[in-house]
């Protein structure tokens, strides 16, 4: 091993640009949130911060809906939120229904397998959302299946599964099998009634509508979900170990599980108190506004939306690259000429898109008029 320094390296302080982030996410945060993380930092040992926990865990679970269970955040990111569910609640070898209309619904199924879970994959194509129907067809045909996962808001194709509905099938079925939803692009931005709807369990991020930094995952969990975790011969990896996590979120006195990034703790905790100073229903309502906004801009310039328009998304657009437009190129062009972020297509399969997020502090008719004002310049004529 050398010690002398890599080629590239200039010791000097990194200074990213200013960007406005209307993409799939991150989203941009309120300053607060910022400030948040500049509070002086104690251990996840202090038993200031453990006070605190029960106050961040009640505003977790006020964004999900949820008043029977528990709520968390781990210390990770979505994708981790996404196989904490699945590594605690099902068990290799037993039998999991995924419903998939896209590059997330596909991650799941992707996970499952890895689980060495048996897979009923249940798939549409990019802009739907696998009907209701065929997933309750699918739960009659494998009684056995311990869970059935959706993608509420599924950030690929700009499509709502509509959650509210299968709970409450599933529950008049009497279903065993608990209900497993990503929240990830829902969360703060559309309603979610996780004890109403049923939903067993649910994981999020931070950094969409909730506008925190990226790296945590918030989690709720169903009383049912919690008496089944920790079962007989059941591995679970310790570091996703949701049982232990209760220990230290719930349990007094508590037992250390892991070092928690507590700035970034301070600032999901702001986002949260944030968003419910501003009153969820009224954040749910900036949402359906500025993505109803901006999406009528884009039709009124010729441009087509990929996601069927009875499951259309509010807080995150996939409109399609008109024949003949390099989607990338513009996507270059609106980061370096005008600073702002647009996501395109995901995956090897996504058809050509741009993905236009309306999400947290920028979910407003002003940021999607300077998002329009963008295109406008680098494409003059619309679709056309
Ligand atoms: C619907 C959905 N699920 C899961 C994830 C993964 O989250 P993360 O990138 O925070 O790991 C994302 C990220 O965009 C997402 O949009």
């Amino acid at each position: 091993m050398s010690a002398t320094a890599p080629e590239h390296t200039t010791f000097e302080s990194y200074n990213p640009p200013t960007r406005l982030l209307a993409g799939p996410g991150p989203s941009n945060v309120d300053p607060r949130v910022l400030e948040a993380m500049k509070k002086p930092l104690v251990s996840h040992l202090d038993p200031h911060f453990w006070d605190r926990l029960p106050i961040l865990a009640d505003m977790i679970s006020a964004f999900y809906g949820r008043q029977d269970g528990v709520s968390m955040t781990l210390s990770m990111s979505g994708t981790s939120g996404m196989e904490a569910g699945l590594v605690n609640l099902v068990a290799p070898g037993e039998t999991v229904i995924a419903a998939s209309g896209g590059f997330f619904g596909n991650r799941i199924q992707e996970m499952v397998r890895r689980r060495g879970a048996n897979l009923v994959a249940l798939n549409v194509p990019f802009g739907r959302h696998v009907p209701n129907e065929e997933i309750l067809a699918a739960l009659e045909q494998h009684p056995e299946a311990v869970m059935v996962c959706v993608v509420h808001a599924e950030t690929s194709t700009g499509v709502a599964h509509p959650v509210q509905e299968l709970g409450e099938a599933m529950r008049a079925l009497g279903s065993d099998a608990l209900l497993y939803v990503d929240c990830v692009t829902a969360i703060g931005a559309m309603p979610i009634e996780a004890d109403a709807w049923g939903i067993d369990y649910a994981y999020a991020c931070s950094q969409k509508a909730i506008a925190a930094p990226p790296g945590l995952s918030p989690i709720t969990l169903s009383t049912r979900a919690i008496e089944r975790l920790g079962r007989d011969g059941m591995p679970v990896p310790y570091s996703m170990d949701i049982a232990e996590l209760i220990k230290y979120w719930v349990d007094r006195p508590m037992t250390y599980h892991h070092t928690t990034p507590n700035l970034g703790y301070y600032a999901l905790d702001e986002a949260l108190c944030l968003g419910l100073q501003e009153g969820l229903q009224t954040r749910f309502d900036r949402h359906a506004d500025a993505g109803a906004y901006i999406q009528a801009g884009f039709r009124e310039r010729g441009f087509d939306l990929l996601a069927d328009p009875s499951c259309q998304l509010a807080q995150l657009s996939a409109v399609c690259v008109p024949e003949g437009i390099d989607g990338k190129a513009i996507q270059g062009r609106l980061l370096n000429e005008f600073n702002i972020e647009v996501g395109g297509g995901l995956g090897p399969t996504a058809p050509p898109i741009w993905r236009v997020g309306m999400m947290g502090v920028n979910a407003n008719r002003e940021t999607a008029d300077r998002v329009l004002a963008a295109f406008d310049q680098v494409l003059p004529n619309g679709a056309h």
